[in-house]
């Protein structure tokens, strides 16, 4: 019998942020930085409302689920045992992207490019505050990119294993046998917080990069 495991708010959030951070590496990248701009505000919205999923949401998708021991996290990764959401490797994984995505964030909102476009909050710091945040703006996406290469290395691992950790991702459900169902709430109250929040961003600091690019 199939079990839910994830939400369609957590399915949702994955992909839109892999698509996310795609359009926002080769934005930054190319220099497009009106995409750049409305892509991060976003996603912006998109990391905000899994925070707060992370508080109100389904069982799988609680920020307190993500902590263990030094000791579970090392054992987990020996076993190949079917967890009911992140095993606790995974956990610390997810933990460090959490991170990694709002370092990137927030400090894009402080960094510029010396020429024309400026970061929202460029103007309410000193400049060498601004100057140190498009420091770690610049090289925190490498270690980002780090993580993801191990993240997918580690997806490799585990089907090679013979455990595929994509297909419940996609569809939801797990097919192999759990303790207990875990208790889950809708995704679309969460997918209300994310479009009321983008909402928000886009007619204040996304308003004039938006309308740029029409
Ligand atoms: C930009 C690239 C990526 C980023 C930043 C990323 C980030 C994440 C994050 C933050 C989670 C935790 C989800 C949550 O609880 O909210 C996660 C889980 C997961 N990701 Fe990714 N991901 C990326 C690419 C991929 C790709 C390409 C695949 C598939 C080949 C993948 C497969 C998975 C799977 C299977 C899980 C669930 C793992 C588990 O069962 O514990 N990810 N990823
Ligand atoms: C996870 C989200 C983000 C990612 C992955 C990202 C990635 C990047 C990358 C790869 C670059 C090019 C860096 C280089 O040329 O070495 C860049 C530049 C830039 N980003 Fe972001 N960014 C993100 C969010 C933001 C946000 C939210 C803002 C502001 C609203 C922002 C503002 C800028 C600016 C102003 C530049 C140009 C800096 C320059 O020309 O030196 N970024 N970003």
């Amino acid at each position: 019998m199939a079990t839910k495991v994830w939400d369609g708010f957590i399915r949702g959030f994955h992909w839109l942020l892999v698509i996310g951070i795609a359009v926002l590496y080769f934005s930054g990248e190319e220099g497009w930085l009106e995409v750049h701009f409305v892509t991060g505000y976003l996603l912006l919205a998109l990391m905000a409302t899994r925070l707060i999923w992370g508080i109100i949401g389904s069982q799988t998708a609680k920020l307190s689920s993500l902590f263990h021991s030094p000791k579970a996290i090392l054992a987990s990764f020996k076993s190949t045992a079917t967890y009911v959401g992140h095993n606790p490797a995974g956990s610390l994984m997810v933990l460090a992207f959490f991170v990694l995505i709002i370092v990137q964030l927030v400090s894009g909102l402080f960094t510029t490019d010396d020429i024309l476009v400026e970061g929202p909050l460029v103007a309410h710091v000193p400049y060498s505050w601004a100057e140190l945040a498009g420091d770690i703006h610049h090289t925190n996406i490498d270690i980002l990119l780090i993580a993801i290469a191990v993240h997918i290395s580690a997806i490799v691992i585990y089907r090679l294993r013979g455990k595929n950790l994509v297909k419940p991702l996609l569809t939801g459900n797990t097919a192999e046998p759990v303790s207990s169902a875990p208790a889950m709430r809708s995704g679309l109250i969460a997918y209300g917080i994310f479009v009321v929040l983008s909402a928000i961003l886009l007619f204040t600091w996304g308003y004039e990069p938006l309308m740029a690019l029409f």
